[in-house]
């Protein structure tokens, strides 16, 4: 909270009782920024001191130091505290110019690991748009991490191991073709392994061959093995068309093969532990004892193939030795929440006191105009058309708008991608949310565009006024003003909330909040008048600007000097 110290350290003259870790945790926002800039509620107090709640309010304000301090009031049972808004000001302006993109960084991580398993789409199945949301929200958190002073290791767990890569090979030995895969890759395979489920429907048998062959495949079968490199490669080119195209990179491309060779361990523990019973055949971990709504875990299957929870393990495992992190998140579906919570009830009877330390990191399902995503039925909407559209959309906006700009194509696909981007990241991640482009690829309202184009216009300010900003002569107090000052000031704490609540859409609420203020004030100020103030004008819209640009970083988009 902004002027924290300041208020905290004049509530401890007059409440000695009260520790100042006690003051910090009471302070809050007042209902609205008319009544002040911080509140202090003293119904807490009202027992320890045996008086009505206004009353200690009134008698606080009679005697506290008010100085440094616009004023402060009693409403109610509230202590509000106006702060001084020109020295106020120029602190927090001074601050975010001499630390620039660094404002707002604090060492809470203490450069601690924190692994992110995200994006992990399956190969030789097209990325879809459920992929992205893993994708984005992995790097934004990890870009929020580093910002908190962690190190982010980001794994992406790709798919390329189980059964369904038994059944490819399958389909693809039985009716499929050398040149058709060559020339598109993932659509063909995906075609092969939906043909491959309609023809199982009718014929039960397919699901044996298809079971048979991923049995070859983890027995080491040479043919089998070769296929399946095959099909990982291609896929992996067309990922990674999608992941340039994001501007996202990953730490490790450990998938679920890594761990072939790495699940004796984990199968080895269990048994140690005495964990394993059989079950029909399969060998499965009871979990009832951890809770007694969790289903059992299921290790190895009858005819001993392992399993994705079984690859989970060892990978679990692996992360800490190899990582030792202090925190391991999995952005992965709310549909999988029992997997995961499968996965840390094995880990902690296992003995793993850092089982604690798992986090399964949920969201929400993702509709596309109103469809669902569904790869079995091969009714998927692919990720590469959408960022397609919403370049084209965004070029579009960009021809009407500002017809003369230099590189058209270029800025379209920041925007365009940025667009999306930032509208999967502004909806709290469990909340499930419907998405049309047009909607979101516009320059107005909710949207990454709004927040790009505020951005740019404020450099555009900059570019005009020509001339170095210092801050000599800041003496800002109209409440336009105050309200973009006091939403700069918010930034640092905004970064550790989004942290501490795993919650990108923090960050991003956050941009919006700032620049609607910071349009709210262009709207009603001359910035490049020539007084004595333009100076300190300045300073502002540069302030914006840097921290606009910082809030976007941190959700992964791209922000264009001009739009
Ligand atoms: N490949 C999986 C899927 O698309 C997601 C993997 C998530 N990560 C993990 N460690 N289980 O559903």
């Amino acid at each position: 909270m902004i002027g924290q110290q300041k208020i905290i350290a004049a509530l401890a003259d007059v409440l000695p009782d009260l520790n100042t870790a006690t003051i910090a945790e009471k302070l809050e926002a007042p209902k609205s920024s008319q009544l002040g800039d911080v509140a202090f509620p003293t119904f807490t107090l009202a027992k320890a001191l045996r008086k009505a709640p206004q009353q200690i309010a009134a008698d606080i304000v009679a005697t506290i130091n008010q100085e440094g301090f616009e004023k402060i009031v009693a409403t109610g049972p509230y202590v509000n505290f106006f702060l001084d808004k020109v020295s106020t000001s120029q602190d927090i302006l001074s601050d975010v110019l001499s630390k620039k993109n660094t404002f707002g960084d604090n060492n809470d991580g203490q450069t601690a690991n924190i692994t992110i398993d995200m994006s992990s789409p399956n190969i030789a199945k097209p990325m879809s748009m459920g992929h992205l949301r893993s994708t984005v929200i992995g790097n934004a958190l990890a870009n929020i991490t580093q910002k908190n002073g962690y190190q982010p290791v980001k794994i992406n767990h790709l798919g390329d191991w189980g059964t369904q890569f038994g059944k490819l090979i399958y389909a693809y030995k039985t009716w499929g073709s050398e040149e058709e895969v060559k020339s598109d890759p993932i659509a063909t395979l995906l075609r092969y392994y939906v043909e491959f489920h309609e023809k199982a429907k009718a014929d039960e048998s397919l699901n044996d061959e298809g079971r048979a062959w991923f049995k070859k495949l983890e027995d080491g079968d040479a043919e089998a093995h070769e296929l399946w490199q095959w099909f990982r490669n291609e896929s992996l080119k067309e990922f990674t068309e999608i992941y340039d195209r994001l501007d996202i990179q990953f730490d490790s491309f450990n998938g679920e093969a890594f761990y072939n060779d790495k699940m004796t361990q984990v199968v080895d523990l269990l048994n140690e532990k005495q964990l394993l019973v059989e079950s029909q055949g399969a060998q499965i971990v009871d979990l009832s004892t951890v809770d007694e709504n969790l289903t059992p875990a299921m290790i190895k299957r009858s005819d001993g193939a392992t399993l994705y929870m079984t690859r989970d393990l060892a990978a679990a495992l692996y992360r800490k030795n190899t990582y030792n992190f202090a925190k391991s998140l999995y952005v992965v579906g709310g549909e999988q929440r029992e997997h995961f919570r499968q996965m840390k009830a094995v880990l902690s009877l296992l003995g793993f006191e850092w089982a604690d330390d798992v986090e399964h990191i949920a969201f929400g399902l993702i509709t596309f105009n109103g469809k669902k995503m569904s790869t079995r039925k091969g009714d998927v909407v692919l990720l590469k058309d959408v960022l397609d559209d919403a370049h084209e959309l965004a070029l579009k906006q960009i021809q009407e708008k500002n017809p003369t700009l230099a590189n058209k194509d270029e800025v379209a696909e920041k925007v365009g991608a940025g667009a999306v981007v930032f509208h999967d990241l502004m909806n709290d991640r469990t909340n499930n949310f419907d998405f049309s482009l047009e909607e979101v690829v516009r320059f107005e309202g909710d949207t990454g565009p709004y927040v790009q184009y505020t951005r740019a216009r404020a450099l555009s300010i900059l570019r005009k006024a020509q001339q170095e900003v210092d801050m000599a002569s800041l003496s800002l107090d109209d409440q336009a003003t105050w309200d973009v000052v006091t939403s700069l000031g918010q930034f640092p704490t905004v970064v550790r909330q989004a942290w501490q609540r795993r919650e990108p859409s923090i960050i991003a609420k956050y941009a919006l909040h700032l620049s609607r203020a910071f349009n709210k004030y262009y709207a009603n100020s001359r910035i490049l008048n020539e007084d004595d103030q333009l100076n300190a004008r300045l300073a502002l819209v540069n302030s914006v600007a840097i921290v606009l640009e910082e809030s976007l970083r941190l959700l992964g988009v791209k922000a264009p000097e001009e739009m």
